[in-house]
């Protein structure tokens, strides 16, 4: 077991991501949101690695979040909803963030509507995993482990 603070991962779900369970099956499949996060969280304990969470509907409140995280946190796991598709605000804020990204998506964004296969997060992220649903979670797990020397 890791001690000490160089396995943080926070794990940023943006707009709507709360509502999980509710949303159409077929591209989110069934998970509550409170199963995905400790879906996560278990993937992180096997992995070694400390996750926390933050969820937020406001855009202003991810942005600062992102101005917080290389206090709280080693590495990002970033999920920002429809907000990836369009928010240069939240691209900003992830280019200056500091700490190694991975943007995930549940659903496969490439094979759905025009707008959702544009991301203005990707370039300040180190890898994309989408169309995985919430194995993509421990994909991007073992990315930053990686990204981190761990
Ligand atoms: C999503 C994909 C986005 O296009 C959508 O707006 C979401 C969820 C996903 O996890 O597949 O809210 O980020």
């Amino acid at each position: 077991m890791s001690i000490g603070h160089n396995n943080r991962i926070h794990v940023m779900h943006g707009v709507n991501l709360d509502q999980l369970g509710r949303r159409d099956p077929a591209h989110y499949g069934g998970v509550t949101f409170l199963q995905l996060e400790q879906a996560i969280d278990a993937f992180a304990v096997e992995l070694d690695l400390d996750a926390r969470f933050f969820q937020t509907n406001h855009e202003g409140e991810f942005v600062e979040e992102l101005h917080r995280v290389v206090n709280l946190a080693d590495a990002a796991i970033i999920n920002a909803g429809a907000w990836s598709h369009y928010s240069r605000a939240i691209g900003d804020a992830l280019q200056f963030a500091g700490v190694p990204a991975v943007e995930v998506h549940l659903s496969e964004v490439m094979a759905r509507e025009d707008w959702r296969k544009v991301s203005v997060l990707g370039d300040a992220c180190v890898a994309t995993v989408a169309g995985q649903g919430v194995a993509g979670y421990r994909d991007a797990l073992v990315t930053l482990k990686r990204e981190l020397s761990l």
